[in-house]
């Protein structure tokens, strides 16, 4: 019998992966929490000595520069090692009741009151089969990928998210259009939901939908919300050929979707979002920074770093490119958005003129 869940979270399989897990987690939180901070410090100062003011470093140099601090080589091992014990231990937890998983997500299909959508004829493009952070068949190849994401990524934000607090905040603060008509709202990239059913407790009267390229993902999504009993519809489809028409979409928010994919997809999923939005409508994104704003040298090395030893082979050209300029060319007025609790995103708003 599963241990069921505690409030949104499902509960791994035994206690001792409960126990296990709380260890990676707090191993983490020291990478990020205290040995992040120390980095920065001792790491921006090696570099701005090296390379003094108004000289810009690319990343080899940066690369250099850090490499004689003994702190970084014992970051990157914490960063590599905690995310491998986290999704090893996870992965074996929910295959344990591998079986109820499944059972429970294959019965909620029939269950309202939101739908869940998908053509069997779908086809995966390669570019989406990677396995971002290191993730067991990424997000589109493991069945159960959806609740082997969600308790990885409790693990990954430190426990602040066991409750969807952080899209619960990202949801409550993005910005409505100015003359306050929300009818339609799509949650962009939704992975397993968690900002969609927040969308549709903050605009209780609007048609909400999520939709994502990994079906196992939006599997789990739509048992999360049919569980909760929100009516809120989740979609297999691709953010560059949304199933919508055009002029559709009030609201439309993105949390994290864009440093994933590659740039020239990103170049086709601007105009797709631009052209699924009415005149006025708001497109809210929450997204790593880039070229667009200013990143210190160990925050590009942090970038640098993820994209190449955690699996974000798309990050480092998305950090390097003209994002808000291709908003702007797509049709949408750039303005900063809400400041969240993770003070590392930036946040947009883009208001479709
Ligand atoms: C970092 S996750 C997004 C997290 C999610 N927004 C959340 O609230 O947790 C990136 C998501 O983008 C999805 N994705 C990647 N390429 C996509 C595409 N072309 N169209 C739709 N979804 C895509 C992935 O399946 C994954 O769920």
């Amino acid at each position: 019998m599963r241990r069921d869940w505690d409030g949104l979270l499902p509960r791994t399989a035994r206690l001792a992966d409960e126990s296990y897990l709380d260890f990676v987690t707090s191993f983490r939180a020291r990478a990020v929490q205290q040995m992040y901070p120390m980095l920065e410090e001792l790491g921006n100062a090696v570099v701005g000595r090296e390379h003094p003011a108004g000289t810009a470093p690319g990343i080899a140099e940066i690369q250099r520069s850090l490499d004689a601090l003994p702190l970084v080589r014992v970051w990157q091992r914490f960063m590599r090692s905690h995310q491998e014990m986290m999704w090893r231990r996870t992965r074996a937890s929910i295959a344990a009741e591998a079986d109820q998983w499944l059972a429970a997500m294959r019965d909620a299909e029939a269950r309202g009151p939101g739908r869940l959508l998908y053509d069997p004829a779908f086809v995966v493009p390669d570019y989406a089969r990677v396995e971002v952070h290191l993730q067991p068949g990424g997000y589109t190849d493991d069945p159960l990928g959806g609740p082997v994401f969600h308790y990885g990524t409790h693990v990954f934000y430190q426990g602040e998210n066991a409750q969807d607090e952080q899209h619960v905040e990202m949801a409550r603060k993005a910005a409505a259009p100015r003359d306050g008509a929300v009818r339609r709202v799509l949650d962009l990239a939704c992975s397993i939901g968690q900002a969609t059913v927040a969308l549709k407790q903050r605009f209780p009267a609007a048609e909400t939908w999520g939709i994502d390229v990994a079906l196992p993902l939006l599997r789990y999504a739509h048992l999360r919300a049919a569980e909760r009993g929100v009516d809120v519809n989740f979609q297999q489809a691709l953010a560059e050929q949304m199933p919508f028409p055009d002029r559709h979409f009030d609201l439309v928010l993105s949390y994290i979707l864009f440093h994933e994919i590659p740039w020239r997809i990103t170049e086709r999923v601007v105009p797709e979002v631009a052209r699924v939005m009415r005149p006025g409508g708001t497109f809210c994104i929450y997204e790593f920074p880039n070229a667009s704003g200013s990143l210190s040298p160990v925050a590009q090395f942090l970038i640098d770093y993820d994209s190449h030893d955690n699996c974000e082979p798309y990050s480092r050209e998305f950090v390097r490119a003209d994002f808000h300029g291709l908003l702007r060319d797509s049709g949408f007025d750039v303005a900063p958005g809400p400041k969240v609790a993770n003070g590392f995103l930036q946040s947009i708003v883009a208001t479709r003129r």
